[in-house]
């Protein structure tokens, strides 16, 4: 039977398809650590910047270890495909600031930095989900849990930080703009992941040889959860709520 379990199990087991996973994953990271770093020099506010930086130390980390379980392997690198490469996608879709923006050396504004929290409030609910949901596949697989476990947790903080801050900008009275903005990007993020889903699974049938009725359910299963996300779990990834850890990338 198909399930999440088996199909990361059979993905683990195999070297090109894991090669392609943990490369997804350390791009993820590696990208998300250059755009804070980028970030956390563009803002003016010095409290700020130095929690920005924090979160892009963290993600340069995520995508080290990531990277350094695939030499543990003896696996390279590769190329993550275009239409697998969540990030780029997303800031093809106007969420978050583009690379372009942050090659300038002209400081944040205001309206930046709200786009900057609204898109790490909502990718880092997925990077959360998903690194969770490896654990609950990989917990007890000796190489690949110590590793999930620590970026879980750092996950944790970075989801309480862009929750703290916008709430904190919220009650200064950009309520409506910021929950306007959260459901604008949850419900363009939703379809992105759908989309990068949908082309993981076709490079992992194609690694792994899985027959066409196998890849077939298993895109029916990627457009089932984005009708459910579209209907429900977006909500849930636009809401603000209390940080679980307060002032989690403060110093
Ligand atoms: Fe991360
Ligand atoms: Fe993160």
């Amino acid at each position: 039977m198909i399930s999440t379990r088996s199909i990361y199990q059979e993905i683990r087991n195999d070297r090109p398809a894991f090669q392609l996973l943990m490369s997804i994953a350390a791009k993820g990271e590696t990208q998300g650590g250059w755009e804070n770093e980028r970030i956390a020099a563009l803002t003016g506010d010095p409290v700020l910047a130095g929690k920005v930086l924090r979160h892009g130390a963290d993600e340069t980390k995520h995508g080290l270890m990531f990277g350094k379980l695939l030499r543990k392997a003896g696996l390279d690198e590769v190329p993550v495909p275009p239409e697998a490469d969540y990030c780029m996608i997303l800031e093809a879709r106007g969420i978050g600031l583009p690379h372009a923006r942050l090659d300038r050396s002209q400081p944040l504004d205001s309206e930046e930095i709200l786009q900057y929290l609204v898109h790490s409030k909502i990718t880092e609910e997925r990077a959360s989900d998903e690194v969770n949901r490896m654990l609950r596949v990989f917990g007890e697989d000796p190489e690949l849990a110590p590793t999930l476990r620590v970026i879980a947790e750092d996950e944790i903080n970075h989801l309480s930080y862009a929750h703290e801050e916008l709430l904190k900008l919220s009650g200064q009275g950009n309520g409506d703009r910021i929950a306007r903005m959260l459901k604008a990007y949850a419900l363009a993020e939703i379809a992105v992941y759908r989309d990068v889903g949908l082309a993981f699974v076709r490079h992992m049938a194609r690694l792994l040889g899985w027959s066409r009725p196998k890849q077939w359910a298993l895109e029916l299963g990627v457009s089932a959860v984005y009708r459910l996300e579209r209907a429900f779990t977006w909500r849930r990834l636009a809401a603000l709520r209390p940080p679980l850890r307060s002032n989690a990338m403060g110093s």
